[in-house]
């Protein structure tokens, strides 16, 4: 059955985001599978579509001319192709080498090409097409990340009768930084055409408003945007979560106890594992993690009989520049402080540049005494909330970056900055020196925290402000004072 075709069921919840949960992979043998695509929106989503019916649409991860909308696992998948060139001036140019370094402090230098804003305009009209054949009459559509930030304008405009509702996982930056874009206007134009524009932080939310109210001159109150033609659009923070019980469940679970059990004993059984788990990107801040670990090697604060640093590295975005350099230096720095500070049989780091099951993850969770998640600005960091979903025996340290979203709730952890290599070392020999029974005080704290308030509150509560927020016309619903 195509999109197009009239007889096929609307769908009442539809999610638009740049990527499918599974991504096309196509095998030497020229036979085709679909595998769990890589990130933080596709953990938090999944169990959201599974507890809900609905549509997902997204891109398949290759450059197939239109594959047909299909079922995978019980979810409705409805892929949008790209072609070679939109893969490079849509998602590797415009999304990953313009807005990605831009929104998370310009770690790297964002570059400003028009092609790939033009090709941006394109992409985002095709998604929103998309949405707009899948959606049943006045249903929910829910828009995610920087890679769809025009679709909420374009879909009103095609289908007015919809509720549109827009999450961004990723940091909003300060309108100093978002200012430099020459196509910010537009930007912030397409976002409100959603009726509730949902971040991660507060004071992202707060940029954002500001930034309406300054660059496209609406009027605004608190988290609300008034537009002239009537209605309103409600900002807001949602902080994001992930399946805390169903990731509980599996790391109780035999086999993953086990594995975590060999995992141990594969690295030799040392006093201490630390690890670190992220996608292979610049604003992780693994570099200086690993290099203020080799330090405490070096310094002999640690030595590699007692303590293996286990880094595992998803292959992430590898035709873009910034990260084949990353991706080099990486592989330079390992050599090199493995090559210096290793042992027969001991290295200081055991490196790992690959994509697991969640079995597994799961696994080295259960069998790190150590998680440190250091990165220099980051959305959320879901990495951090699965570490303290695993440890239901309350044991185990978290040495967390401040400028990560995760740190707002996770106060209990060893918070660092991670510009502060110094103080990064002292917080990591602080998380390992610990009293067991300050771990299991902090543990226990955080684990409420993230038990409290996990990816089905975090769903169900933005769903419930957009259902009230569409009637809300402010020509009905006027505050008593606008700033
Ligand atoms: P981001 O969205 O920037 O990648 P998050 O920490 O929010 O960062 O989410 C990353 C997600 O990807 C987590 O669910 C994590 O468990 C998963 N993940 C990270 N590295 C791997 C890996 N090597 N294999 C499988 N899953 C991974
Ligand atoms: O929000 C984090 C995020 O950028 C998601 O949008 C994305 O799906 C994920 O990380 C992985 O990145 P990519 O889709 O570019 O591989």
């Amino acid at each position: 059955m195509t999109r197009s075709d009239p007889e096929q069921p609307k769908a009442e919840l539809v999610i638009v985001s740049n990527r499918l949960p599974v991504d096309r992979v196509v095998n030497p043998d020229g036979s085709i599978d679909w595998r769990r695509s890589p990130g933080g929106l596709v953990t938090a989503l999944e169990p959201v579509m599974r507890a809900n019916d609905g549509a997902w649409i997204g891109w398949s991860g290759g450059t197939d001319p239109d594959l047909e909308p299909f079922v995978d696992d019980g979810l409705s998948l409805v892929p949008v192709a790209l072609s070679s060139q939109e893969v490079e001036e849509f998602y590797e140019g415009f999304s990953n080498g313009t807005l990605w370094p831009l929104y998370h402090d310009v770690v790297a230098k964002p570059e400003f090409h028009r092609e790939w804003w033009d090709s941006y305009v394109t992409v985002n009209r095709r998604f929103a097409e998309a949405a707009a054949e899948t959606a049943a009459e006045s249903a929910t559509v829910w828009v995610h990340d920087y890679q769809m930030q025009l679709v909420p304008a374009m879909l009103r405009e095609m289908r007015p009768d919809l509720r549109i509702g827009f999450f961004l996982h990723i940091p909003f930056p300060p309108a100093e930084l978002f200012q430099q874009l020459p196509w910010r206007r537009q930007l912030l134009e397409g976002l409100l055409g959603a009726d509730v524009v949902g971040f991660q932080r507060p004071g992202a939310s707060q940029n954002f408003v500001r930034l309406v109210r300054q660059r496209v001159g609406h009027k605004t109150h608190r988290d609300m945007v008034y537009l002239p033609d009537g209605r309103t659009v409600q900002a807001g923070a949602f902080p994001i979560s992930i399946d805390v019980e169903g990731l509980e469940q599996l790391a109780r679970s035999e086999p993953v106890q086990q594995r975590a059990k060999e995992i141990r004993e594969q690295l030799d059984n040392p006093k201490y594992i630390l690890l670190g788990v992220d996608r292979l990107d610049y604003t992780k801040g693994i570099y200086a993690r690993l290099r203020g670990y080799s330090e405490l090697i070096a310094e002999g604060r640690l030595s590699v009989e007692d303590a293996v640093f286990v880094q595992v590295a998803t292959p992430s975005r590898e035709r873009v520049e910034q990260y084949r350099v990353l991706r080099d230096d990486i592989d330079r720095l390992v050599g090199r402080i493995n090559g210096d500070l290793g042992r027969i049989g001991r290295p200081a780091i055991s490196y790992l540049h690959s994509s697991y099951p969640r079995e597994e993850m799961a696994a080295l969770f259960r069998a790190a005494d150590v998680m440190v998640v250091t990165p220099l600005r980051d959305g959320m960091n879901l990495v951090a909330k699965e570490y303290v979903a695993c440890r239901y025996e309350s044991d185990g340290a978290l040495v967390l970056s401040e400028f990560a979203g995760a740190a707002d709730e996770l106060r209990q952890a060893f918070l660092i900055n991670p510009y502060d290599i110094n103080g990064m070392k002292a917080s990591i020999m602080q998380a390992i020196n610990a009293d067991p029974k300050d771990l299991s005080k902090r543990m226990k704290a955080m684990r409420k925290t993230i038990s409290e308030h996990d990816v089905k509150d975090w769903a169900s509560s933005f769903l419930k402000v957009l259902s009230e927020a569409r009637p809300m016309h402010h020509k009905q619903l006027r505050p008593a004072r606008r700033t």
